[in-house]
């Protein structure tokens, strides 16, 4: 593994690491077994101290969740949103990196992008193989994280994995087992790393004009207990309208969080099946929002003429679904 370069001398030197769990610090019985293994079980302190490099550079560690990041939710976020403020507001640290699971590491890494917008690197990395491995994935890509995270005039959100360094609004995960399993679809990656070094293909992240992160989104997250309810559909053959339907009626019987949105990961460019648009449309009716997004893992919706939805989402599902979540939080 390759030593990472050190900064200029400046004042914000130190590096903060928060760990949430995920496969890189998974452990299982064989050391062998790439799946057979249990997300979330090694601290992020001793992920830190098993990259033999990041042992003379100031960094601060710290836990904010161990979980497997499928069972990621709307508290740890809110948890992880207000530490990373938290320390991007020192002036003593020059960035944060996340160690997270893959599973859901596009969407935190939204998230975050969204809520904080930071004028400070948050880099966001992974690992494909457990910490037990024989070859484990997840030393170089934190050592590839940090080298990320030192990186004189980055900012905002980004994740890191097999040398790539992907820009939040665009990463996705393609692969259920390669170490490569990231991919920014028609955009690209936004650089990589090499041997320590940041190579930079395009910009940076946007990043807010007036401190470390975006004060005003960051507290309007924190002041709601519950990001509002967006469910998330897709259009396929034999689609029909029954689960927009029991939807509609559930919200109805007052017994769950208000339905407020609806994301359809359309055929396309967005396109659904004729029953499933009927449903849709009466609950556009009713006063749900609903946006049209595409099963396709390139491209983006493109509105047109005649079309009988309002709103139209460039991002995947998934994504579409937290900021259409967020524009409906109060305020
Ligand atoms: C997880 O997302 O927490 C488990 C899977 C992984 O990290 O690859």
């Amino acid at each position: 593994m390759q030593a990472i370069e050190a900064v200029p001398a400046q004042d914000a030197q130190r590096l903060v690491i928060l760990g949430t769990g995920g496969t890189i610090a998974g452990r299982a019985a064989l050391a062998g077994d790439n799946v057979g293994y249990v997300a979330g079980q090694v601290s992020v302190g001793d992920l830190v101290a098993a990259v033999p490099m990041l042992k003379p550079l100031p960094l601060d560690v710290e836990q904010v969740a161990q979980l497997d990041s499928k069972d990621m939710n709307f508290d740890v976020w809110k948890a992880l949103a207000v530490q990373v403020a938290f320390h991007l507001g020192r002036s003593d640290v020059m960035g944060v990196v996340i160690t997270h699971g893959t599973d859901t590491i596009e969407e935190t890494a939204f998230f975050l992008q969204s809520v904080l917008k930071p004028a400070k690197p948050v880099v966001l990395t992974c690992a494909m193989r457990p910490a037990t491995a024989l070859v484990p994935d997840g030393p170089q890509n934190l050592s590839d994280a940090v080298a990320v995270a030192r990186q004189v005039g980055a900012q905002g959100v980004v994740v890191v994995c097999a040398g790539q360094i992907h820009g939040a609004d665009d990463v996705t995960k393609v692969h259920t087992y390669r170490v490569d399993a990231f991919d920014s679809g028609d955009a690209g990656p936004l650089g990589c790393v090499e041997e320590g070094m940041v190579r930079l293909f395009r910009p940076w992240p946007e990043a807010c004009l007036a401190g470390s992160f975006d004060a005003s989104a960051h507290d309007r997250v924190q002041a709601s207990l519950v990001l509002p309810r967006v469910v998330l559909l897709t259009s396929h053959a034999d689609a029909d309208g029954l689960m927009v339907q029991a939807l509609l009626a559930q919200a109805a019987s007052g017994m769950v969080q208000p339905l407020r949105g609806i994301v359809v990961a359309g055929t396309g460019n967005g396109t659904l099946h004729k029953n499933l648009e009927i449903a849709l449309l009466e609950a556009q009716a009713q006063g749900i929002r609903v946006v049209l997004s595409s099963r396709c893992v390139r491209g983006r919706v493109l509105a047109h003429l005649g079309q009988r939805f309002s709103e139209v989402s460039s991002l995947s599902p998934v994504k579409s679904r937290i900021a259409l979540a967020l524009d409906l939080l109060p305020g």
